[in-house]
């Protein structure tokens, strides 16, 4: 039986461990295995770590957005061939789809092929893969699901502009610079709320306004109020999990859309959250990803491959562009990838939230 480096834990809390005798998988008729190339940390490493939350067994493997090279195909795989460069996010918590490993499997369904052609092997492109998976299928799940935005189903298709604003709690992070993306892609004017040193980052994705996240939240709804010439707006997307009273004061007593409809959703799946009457809610659980043996798994799954299918052709015509707020980290492979993620655990990384990516391997 092969096996191979890579860094697991032996439970929630117990340190990151550097080893070399994790089985290598075996990939299943639509799956391959692919060599890990760069990672990207999302806010559900630390969590899982520390918790052991979505995590299936002990000793777990665990990471999330990555970028990979395919090894080798298993026998009903029509989408992937071995030498292709694939990103993208794991099923959350399942060890022999996770990448801190050498090698670790992907379901051809739920990745994304985005590096064609001379651009491929270009380094830069591939530790900007690491920086898309769960933001991109996130912000879509919160936008497609949640708020009912129409996206165009091909590349090429363009969208009506709308008169109509889109509003995006924390448009400068992760997760919400894609549903700032999205949101345009989708005919919307996009406001955007962040830090005030950070509006740049939001408008680069797309936003037309930006508000200080940290105002208080009266000033916040003023903002809203003004942004949108009265309450032009029926949807809200809180990316920051931090903004779901204001989402949702905004909605209940600012928008004023000819159709009535309103609609929250949220990245937090986790809080109480009572919404009032006449506001539809919706939270995204990206974390059910190839949980196919529970009905919420096996829809969330279903809905991935689809946004999946569809931001393939976006990001290869470029209506949809991977981050450039993130970080590679000195160093390479698990001591690097060990080191980084206490630091990211305990606060103490300075990059200024920006996301932080770890070179593995050369192809
Ligand atoms: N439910 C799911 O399926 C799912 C999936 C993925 C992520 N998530 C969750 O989504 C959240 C965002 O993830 P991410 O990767 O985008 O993280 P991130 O890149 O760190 O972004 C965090 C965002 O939240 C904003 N923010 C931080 N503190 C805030 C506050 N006190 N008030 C208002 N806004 C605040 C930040 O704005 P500034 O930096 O500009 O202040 C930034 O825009 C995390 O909580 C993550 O766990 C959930």
């Amino acid at each position: 039986m092969a096996t191979q480096t890579g860094i697991t834990i032996e439970g929630p809390g117990k340190p990151y461990t550097v080893v070399d005798n994790i089985v290598r998988p075996t990939p299943g008729p639509n799956e391959a295995l692919v060599k890990t190339l760069y990672v990207g940390l999302n806010p559900v490493d630390p969590i899982m770590h520390q918790t052991g939350l979505l995590i299936q067994s002990f000793p777990a493997v665990t990471g999330s957005d990555f970028c990979a090279v395919v090894l080798s195909v298993g026998p009903e795989t029509s989408k992937i061939s071995e030498g292709d460069i694939v990103i993208g996010c794991v099923p959350i918590g399942i060890n022999e789809f996770s990448p801190f490993q050498e090698s670790f499997l992907v379901n051809e369904n739920w990745i994304l092929r985005t590096h064609t052609g001379d651009d491929a092997l270009d380094e830069k492109k591939l530790e900007q893969g690491a920086t898309v998976g769960a933001g991109l299928l996130t912000s879509g799940l919160g936008l497609t699901e949640g708020l009912k935005v129409e996206l165009p189903v091909s590349g090429s298709d363009k969208v009506l502009s709308k008169d109509e604003w889109l509003i995006v709690m924390g448009g400068s992070g992760s997760v919400g610079q894609f549903a700032v993306q999205l949101g345009k892609l989708g005919g919307y004017k996009v406001a955007a709320s962040c830090s005030a040193s950070k509006a740049a980052i939001a408008q680069k994705a797309g936003a037309e306004a930006t508000f200080d996240n940290r105002a208080p939240i009266d000033e916040q709804l003023g903002m809203i109020e003004r942004i949108t010439g009265g309450g032009r707006f029926a949807r809200v997307f809180d990316a920051s999990a931090q903004s779901s009273n204001l989402s949702l004061r905004a909605l209940d007593e600012i928008a004023n859309t000819s159709s009535g409809a309103k609609y929250f959703s949220t990245v937090d799946d986790w809080s109480d959250i009572k919404t009032p009457q006449g506001i539809t809610t919706y939270r995204v659980q990206f974390g059910q990803l190839g949980k196919t043996s529970t009905p919420i798994g096996n829809e969330i799954t279903q809905k991935c491959e689809a946004l999946v299918e569809l931001f393939q052709k976006h990001l290869v015509a470029g209506n949809l562009k991977p981050l450039d707020t993130y970080t590679v980290m000195d160093g390479q492979g698990w001591e690097a990838l060990s080191q980084t993620l206490s630091g990211f655990e305990a606060g103490s990384l300075k990059i200024d939230g920006r996301k932080p990516v770890i070179k593995i391997a050369d192809i």
